[in-house]
């Protein structure tokens, strides 16, 4: 699949980045710092190594990562939206100026290959024009033995208990609050985005197509969340 134009989901990203943080923690009940810690104790990042946060949004995740390591120097997020990231640079001016971030394409990063020693990527895959063509940059810039780490939804096939319990929460409860803040047509794209978003071996499947030589899912939040771990 070749990468399309993706300006409009940048827009939609830029529309919502003021008010991102305190939707992320309504409608997750501020457990999405859970789920993003847990995917931290998996990957262990150590002092010294350098890690970039692809689809950084308003910068969080590199934050919890920059406290982790207790450091935040060989950080980078990256992002598309750059008023996602003026909220990350204003958010992380007085403890964690070092983060570096770069407003650029996470399927072209630009960035030179083997250079990182791990990878963040919390609810960006399914954002992306092309899966394959983002897992591929996330495998090329990352040094071989890199281990990487991907949060998103699960999507579900069919009839399940937990794809209703999904729907049911994202039209009635996501959508709703998100309209009273005048952001619904913005918020009723997850549902969108996660029917054609793959899941568990699916995931599997294509990181070892774009060159990862590791792949592991795990279920987290009740089967509603999954990660995707991965070493290049
Ligand atoms: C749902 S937000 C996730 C933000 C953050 N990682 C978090 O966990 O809260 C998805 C982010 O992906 C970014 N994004 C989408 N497509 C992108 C692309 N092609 N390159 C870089 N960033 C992208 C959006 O701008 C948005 O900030």
């Amino acid at each position: 699949m070749k990468p399309v134009k993706s300006g409009s989901i940048e827009e939609m990203f830029n529309t919502i980045s003021s008010k991102y943080d305190l939707l992320n923690d309504m409608f997750s009940f501020g457990l999405h710092r859970l789920w993003k810690r847990k995917l931290l104790n998996i990957l262990n990042p150590t002092y010294g190594e350098k890690w970039v946060d692809l689809c950084c949004g308003t910068g969080d995740m590199s934050i919890l990562l920059a406290q982790y390591m207790k450091c935040s120097e060989n950080i980078i997020g990256i992002d598309s939206a750059s008023k996602a990231l003026s909220v990350a640079k204003k958010r992380s001016k007085k403890k964690y100026s070092s983060i570096e971030w770069i407003n650029v394409d996470a399927l072209k990063t630009n960035l030179p290959s083997n250079q990182f020693d791990g990878l963040l990527m919390a609810y960006g895959l399914r954002n992306l024009a092309s899966y394959d063509f983002g897992l591929k940059e996330a495998c090329r810039i990352l040094k071989t033995g890199g281990r990487a780490g991907i949060l998103d939804f699960r999507s579900f096939d069919g009839y399940s208990i937990q794809g209703l319990f999904q729907k049911i929460y994202l039209s009635f409860y996501v959508v709703p609050i998100a309209s009273f803040f005048g952001l619904g047509k913005e918020y009723s794209y997850i549902k969108k985005s996660l029917e054609q978003f793959p899941s568990g071996s699916k995931q599997i499947h294509l990181a070892l197509m774009a060159g990862f030589k590791k792949a592991e899912y795990k279920k987290i939040a009740m089967g509603q969340m999954g990660i995707l771990l991965l070493e290049a």
